[in-house]
């Protein structure tokens, strides 16, 4: 029943966006799998396999809802240094999740996309990874953005090689250099700043995660470890956002 009124409202928000901001672009830092897994007396591999659950659950129900844009944390830069059969797990279970939710991202209309240094992943992945992000290009309705093998920092270096790249070939000149140029030489270009960042386990740090594009997202932390987070949390964290004066830096007299 909350669930139903939460929806109501969130759907009523979006009706009306002057009233409720509704936020457009959502990103996820889904933590908490081995710990669940831990408490359960399991492998931290359980953890992770049932993160794939919610996984599912918010990627529909976001597009449901109307989020334009969703990026989930699902690999750092970080996390290679993790045990060597932890990693190709992962591994694993990104191929099974590919091929097992091709049909779910079709059905919902929604776009596939990855960030991050995805040519450091291990060929099978990538292959069906470029072959979702193709089969899925043309779908509309949100885009869900994947960030493997992904560090903010790997992203910004990468970012300013590019840009050192094109003043050497004389392609642009560093007095051009501003904020849109950077954002396109970005993984994450084309895509909007992030509105609300969400952190699941009680963590509250940002792990290297989107530093330039969370500039001024609004930020939630919740203590629910990610295989059970559900839409009465994703509901939770929107209404949050919704409660909140984003200001840009300005004040409140001028927002109004
Ligand atoms: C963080 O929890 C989670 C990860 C590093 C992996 C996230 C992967 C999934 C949710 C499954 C596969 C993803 C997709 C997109 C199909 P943790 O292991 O750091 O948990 P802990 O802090 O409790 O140890």
């Amino acid at each position: 029943m909350v669930e139903i009124l939460v929806f109501a409202a969130i759907k009523m928000t979006q009706e009306n966006h002057k009233e409720q901001p509704f936020p457009k672009h959502i990103a996820i830092i889904m933590d908490g799998n081995g710990r669940w897994a831990k408490r359960k007396g399991k492998l931290r591999i359980f953890g992770h396999e049932n993160g794939t659950k919610a996984v599912r659950s918010t990627v529909e129900t976001c597009a449901k809802i109307g989020v334009e844009n969703l990026t989930l944390y699902a690999f750092s830069t970080e996390n290679w240094k993790r045990p060597k059969l932890e990693v190709q797990t992962l591994m694993q279970l990104l191929i099974s999740s590919l091929r097992k939710e091709l049909d779910t991202l079709k059905k919902h209309d929604i776009r596939l996309n990855a960030i991050g240094n995805l040519e450091s992943l291990p060929v099978k992945v990538f292959k069906e990874l470029t072959h979702v992000i193709e089969a899925t290009s043309t779908n509309s309705r949100m885009t869900l953005n994947l960030a493997l093998s992904y560090g903010s920092r790997d992203e910004l270096t990468h970012c300013m090689k590019e840009i050192g790249k094109k003043i050497k070939k004389n392609i642009i000149s560093p007095e051009k250099i501003d904020e849109s140029v950077i954002n396109q030489h970005l993984y994450t270009r084309n895509l909007p700043d992030v509105d609300l960042l969400i952190r699941t386990s009680g963590e509250q740090r940002l792990s290297n995660f989107l530093l330039w594009q969370i500039a001024y997202a609004e930020l939630y932390f919740t203590d629910v470890y990610w295989p059970d987070f559900r839409d009465e949390h994703l509901y939770e964290a929107i209404a949050n956002y919704q409660k909140r004066e984003r200001r840009f830096g300005k004040t409140s007299e001028q927002l109004n």
